[in-house]
């Protein structure tokens, strides 16, 4: 069973300077919710109901958020402006939250290793709150919940992907894999970021990863990589040498949301076919 889901939000989002300068760049709202709590809730509906957050700096919004607020509940309490509050008070009655600090920006990889005293030695979901999935029907499973019935097959780390265009890859994780049916490959490649005529593919890695204890080990010694930061990707690879590590191509819709462009197309997508339809 997966229980636990770590969102690394420590990241200062300067795409989005101003706005970002002392708000988190997760509490950006898409219409009406932040972005944060669209990944929350796709990890409450795959029943990982322990969510813990790697955080940093001026982050204390996240927090407070997922938490209660007195006076304004009290203010509205009895009126008909409480039904915008069912939504979050639904999570923070049926999620564990938990938070440490990660106090050096040293790349995915470390965000990712800063959680370890909090996840322990089980298999976890990773949610990068920046990658929005939406499902594009009613009975459309989320991202989260999909990769956990894979999880519960193969018991090994797995990873999200979407093709994307070739000129983009280099904004991206990448792998190769064998393909296995159903959109899922067994993965032999991955690079982070590669330049675009040395990526293994198009298939690129989206924020969404379960992943196995042992990763933590594998991290413990990954060197610095890209950027000279240390890459989830490149542990996930030391990952998939040893033993094994799947990639899926998931059923739903996503959003760039660490970009303006795939912010706004989020929040236009979103105005229509969610807050219009109620
Ligand atoms: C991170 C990962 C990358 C992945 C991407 C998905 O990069 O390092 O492998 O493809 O998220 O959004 P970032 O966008 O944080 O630079």
């Amino acid at each position: 069973m997966i229980r636990k889901c770590l969102f690394p939000v420590a990241g200062y989002g300067t795409r989005f300077l101003p706005a970002t300068k002392s708000m988190p760049k997760e509490m950006l709202p898409i219409v009406n919710k932040p972005l944060v709590q669209y990944g929350v809730e796709e990890a409450a509906e795959a029943g990982l109901n322990n969510v813990t957050f790697v955080t940093g700096r001026g982050k204390r919004a996240i927090a407070d958020h997922f938490d209660t607020s007195y006076e304004l509940e009290h203010q509205i309490a009895g009126t008909s402006k409480e039904e915008y509050l069912v939504d979050i008070r639904h999570l923070i009655d049926n999620v564990n939250f938990s938070y440490i600090r990660q106090n050096q920006m040293l790349g995915l990889g470390h965000a990712i290793l800063t959680g370890e005293p909090l996840i322990g030695d089980e298999a976890f979901g990773v949610v990068l709150a920046d990658d929005l999935c939406i499902q594009e029907n009613e009975g459309q499973e989320g991202v989260l919940e999909q990769m956990v019935k894979l999880y519960n097959q193969f018991r090994c780390s797995i990873v999200a992907i979407e093709e994307v265009p070739v000129d983009e890859v280099n904004k991206y994780g990448v792998i190769a894999g064998e393909s296995m049916g159903d959109g899922l490959y067994r993965v032999t490649d991955m690079v982070e970021k590669p330049a675009v005529d040395e990526a293994p593919s198009n298939l690129a890695i989206i924020g969404r990863y379960i992943l196995t204890p042992d990763i933590f080990e594998k991290l413990r010694t990954t060197p610095p990589g890209r950027n000279g930061e240390v890459q989830i990707t490149d542990a996930l690879m030391q990952q998939a040498k040893e033993g094994c590590v799947m990639a899926y191509k998931f059923k739903g819709r996503r959003f760039d949301c660490g970009s303006v462009d795939g912010f706004v197309e989020a929040t236009n997508y979103c105005y229509e076919n969610i807050y219009k339809k109620g």
